[in-house]
């Protein structure tokens, strides 16, 4: 019985073909900067980014963890989004572990008013904090993977050098960005000091993201992932999967994207159900039900064998991925439609 999995993203299982290139990879201890794999697999995401270095990390979040520990001093001012992945889902690590002070901005549709940054960078007084940071998130997930515009990011980018503070991208989903927008990972990264992406999401590995940023922050950056316990021995074996996936898996997801469109598409007229982006720019959905949307889910994993989550009282989320065929998408639209009626 066919499963449609829409949780996440994240819930792909790695290819016969990704597979096979695992269990080949070269391998050495990476805590050594020993393996051959992983060293490539950095080499190619600097090249990427146009950054001088690249750091293998667990996962987005270890990514974010160390760019705020590199980047602040604790008790510093961070400005992020109020709907932001580390404001929202990280366990609260930009006080935990970061021990930073957060100031958080309002965006409309994922993209933020550069004015309200400019208004909040300040250098440190008797008074108030040094705002060294400034993080953004593209495509941001909670608006729905939108795309910050590429001339956004630059204008935040330039506020932020004048006040001398850093800017940290965390593009979890930069591929999804650049494939929707039709620019390169690299201009967006050209307008950060560091950038994270993740090799867990649409493009299909099993673990793992890749922080990249000049060569004495990522100096630092491999000392705090050390602290973390993000030092991995023989981890060529998923640097492969991801020098895999940069190869074979970022043009696809424009297929992501377009079966995400077709998923909103079929309820621009249903009275129960409406999706919050008429028009999803990548692969994320987010539906607001009139049912409660845990009930929703329910039904549809019962009775349907659909798969998603809710994310607030009334809203569900959809998102599109490597796994999610046509087939699947069909099953959705009958599945929501049987469910809201
Ligand atoms: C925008 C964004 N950043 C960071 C992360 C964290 O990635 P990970 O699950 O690899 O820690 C996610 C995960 O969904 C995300 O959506």
């Amino acid at each position: 019985m066919k499963i449609a999995d829409f949780r996440s993203d994240t819930v792909t299982r790695p290819t016969q073909a990704m597979r096979e290139v695992m269990s080949a990879a070269d391998v050495g201890d990476d805590v050594y900067e020993d393996d051959p794999t992983v060293n490539e697999l950095q080499n190619v995401a600097a090249n990427l980014t146009g950054k001088e270095c690249a750091l293998f990390t667990a996962s987005g979040t270890m990514s974010n963890a160390i760019a705020m520990k590199v980047h602040a001093n604790p008790g510093d001012q961070v400005l992020m989004d109020e709907e932001s992945h580390s404001m929202v889902y990280e366990v609260g690590l930009p006080a935990t572990i970061a021990q930073v002070l957060t100031r958080q901005f309002h965006s409309v549709n994922g993209v933020p008013d550069t004015a309200t940054i400019a208004a909040w960078l300040h250098a440190e007084t008797l008074h108030t904090p040094r705002t060294s940071l400034v993080i953004l998130e593209n495509t941001h997930n909670r608006a729905g993977g939108t795309v910050i515009p590429l001339g956004v990011c630059k204008e935040v980018y330039e506020t932020a050098k004048m006040d001398g503070a850093a800017v940290h991208l965390d593009g979890a989903r930069i591929f999804n960005a650049s494939v929707a927008s039709g620019k390169t990972v690299r201009q967006y990264a050209d307008y950060a000091d560091s950038i994270t992406f993740c090799l867990s999401k649409g493009l299909g590995c099993p673990v793992g993201s890749v922080l990249c940023g000049s060569s004495g922050f990522i100096t630092r950056a491999r000392r705090v992932r050390k602290m973390l316990g993000g030092g991995m021995r023989q981890a060529g074996i998923l640097a492969a999967a991801g020098l895999y996936a940069l190869k074979n898996n970022v043009s696809r997801l424009a297929d992501d994207h377009r079966r995400a469109k077709l998923l909103a598409g079929a309820f621009l007229d249903t009275a129960t159900i409406k999706p919050v982006v008429v028009n999803p720019e990548t692969n994320m959905v987010y539906f607001n039900t009139n049912l409660p949307a845990q009930e929703v889910c329910s039904h549809l994993a019962e009775n349907h064998n659909v798969l998603c989550n809710p994310t607030a009282l009334h809203t569900l989320r959809m998102v599109t991925h490597l796994d999610i065929d046509d087939e699947a998408i069909e099953m959705a639209i009958s599945a929501l439609r049987a469910v809201c009626k």
